[in-house]
C-alpha cells in the first residue's frame, strides 16, 4: 500500500482493488466491477435510501475510499475508520445488502451500488435492540466504549439476513474479521442470537424483518 500523505486521508493511495469483504460464514461479495474511476466525472451512490449525485474533483478524488466519502462528505459517522486497511471491521457497511469494509473499497467504485450504514438501520432493528439491551447489567456486556459496535451490528445484520438462524459457532466465524478492543466477544456473540431468536419471533407474527 502506498504511503499516506500526512494529514490527508483523501490522499491516500489505493490504486488496487482488495476484495472489500472477508467475512466467514457470510457470502463474500465481489467487487463492483470497476468503471475506469479516474475517468467517471460523476458517481450517483443510494445511501440509506437516499440518492447521492458527486463529483470527482470537487467531492471526492479517485483515490478517496468510500469510508472517507461516507464519513467525512456525507456525515455517516457511525461507521468507524479504525485501522483503515481491512482489519479491523469498524468500517463495514452493507453495499447491495452484503458486509463490506467500506475503507478497502474505492468511493467510485461503489457508483450505482446501494449502501446501508448503521444510521440506515430503523431503530426498532431486532439487532439494535439486541445489543442494546445486552448492555443492561445482569447480562454479559455487547458494548462497552461502543467504538466497535456499529461495525458488530452492521455484520450482523448481514450474517441474520443470509442464515436467520445461526448457530453459536457460526455467528463466531461471521464476526471473526471484527476486533473489540474491550473484548466483548462473548456478550456480542450473545446479541447476535438474541438478535435471531427476536428476528424468529416477529416472523412468527408476520412482521418481515
Ligand atoms: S477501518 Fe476498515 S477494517 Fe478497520
Ligand atoms: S465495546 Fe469498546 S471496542 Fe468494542
Amino acid at each position: 500500500m502506498a504511503k499516506a500523505v500526512k494529514g490527508s486521508r483523501t490522499a491516500k493511495k489505493k490504486t488496487t482493488t482488495k476484495t472489500p469483504v472477508r467475512r466467514p460464514g457470510v457470502k463474500r461479495a465481489k467487487a463492483p466491477a470497476r468503471r475506469e474511476p479516474a475517468a467517471r466525472r460523476w458517481i450517483e451512490l443510494r445511501v440509506n435510501g437516499r440518492v447521492h449525485a458527486l463529483e470527482v474533483g470537487r467531492d471526492l478524488q479517485p483515490s478517496t475510499t468510500l469510508a472517507v466519502l461516507l464519513r467525512e462528505r456525507l456525515g455517516f459517522t457511525g461507521l468507524k475508520i479504525a485501522c483503515d486497511e481491512g482489519a479491523c471491521g469498524g468500517c463495514t457497511v452493507l453495499l447491495d445488502g452484503q458486509a463490506v469494509l467500506s475503507c478497502m473499497l474505492l468511493a467510485v467504485e461503489a457508483h450505482g451500488h446501494e449502501i446501508v450504514t448503521v444510521e440506515g438501520l430503523p431503530a426498532d432493528d431486532p439487532v439494535i435492540q439486541a445489543f442494546a439491551e445486552q448492555s443492561e447489567p445482569g447480562h454479559g456486556t455487547a458494548l462497552q466504549c461502543g467504538y466497535c459496535t456499529p461495525g458488530f451490528v452492521m455484520t450482523a445484520r448481514a450474517l441474520l439476513d443470509e442464515n436467520p438462524a445461526p448457530s453459536l459457532a457460526e455467528v463466531k466465524e461471521a464476526l471473526g474479521g471484527n476486533i473489540c478492543r474491550c473484548g466483548c466477544y462473548q456478550g456480542i456473540a450473545q446479541a447476535v442470537l438474541h438478535a435471531a431468536e427476536k428476528l424468529a419471533a416477529r416472523r412468527a407474527q408476520g412482521v418481515k424483518s
